[in-house]
């Protein structure tokens, strides 16, 4: 049987990457948050004095990424998503990590994956894909609340500009846009308290698993 893979795409803060972890508990399945590896990306070229502009010395970093290293704080401290979202329109950064997640997706028995063209380039045959999203005000409230908890000194403004300004990046390049794929199922989770919006996602999991156990091998997708 082939892989049961979840794709969750969406934007930052959006509660995609606590629904990942709830269905890779849920399913018995890894879990790979592929914004972290972005991050990591974006951080590592910054720490090494690099450009973020510099697309070959990007993708060069990008070969390296070990997916078994990515508990470095510094991978989710204030200004990593906008390093990471710049390294990321480079398509031969893109080239680079599209290996990795490859492997990881394709692992036997399955995985959930989480990031912004899971379901559209990197697994658009998973059988079961989620958008989440919420509205740019509540994810900046969120994500504000996350910073300063772990000791960040930032504004709600600011915090509400980096998510517009990367909202914008990510859906505006070329090359993989933050999109919702045309079979994926859509969960705004503004109103939603975490529970609710896991539930949410449980059941269209649980219904894309059905159809992907009774299907023929290889015509799985949607
Ligand atoms: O999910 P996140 O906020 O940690 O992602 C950080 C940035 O990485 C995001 O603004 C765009 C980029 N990204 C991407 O281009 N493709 C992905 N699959 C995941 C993240």
């Amino acid at each position: 049987m082939s892989a049961f893979i979840i794709a969750v795409d969406g934007p930052a803060a959006s509660g995609k990457g606590t629904i990942a972890l709830r269905l890779g508990e849920q399913y018995g399945l890894p879990v790979l948050d592929t914004g972290l590896l972005y991050r990591a990306v974006g951080v590592t070229l910054v720490r090494q004095g690099g450009d973020l502009g510099d697309e070959a010395a990007a993708a060069a970093v990008a070969r390296r990424i070990d997916v078994r290293r990515l508990d470095d704080p510094g991978f989710r401290a204030l200004g990593s998503g906008e390093a990471a979202s710049r390294v990321a329109t480079h398509p031969a950064v893109r080239d680079a990590l599209y290996t990795l997640q490859r492997a990881f997706a394709t692992k036997p028995g399955g995985a959930v994956i989480d990031g912004r063209d899971i379901g559209t380039v990197i697994c658009p045959e998973a059988p079961a894909k989620l958008f989440i999203t919420a509205t740019p005000k509540e994810r900046a409230r969120r994500r504000w609340l996350q910073l300063t908890a772990a000791g960040a000194v930032t504004t709600y403004e600011e915090v509400l500009d980096d998510i517009v300004r990367r909202d914008d990046r990510d859906a505006r390049r070329p090359n993989a846009p933050m999109r919702q794929a045309d079979d994926a199922v859509l969960i705004d989770t503004t109103e939603l308290t975490i529970s609710a919006a896991a539930d949410a996602a449980r059941r269209i999991v649980e219904t894309a698993r059905a159809r992907w156990s009774k299907a023929p091998q290889g015509t799985t997708s949607g």
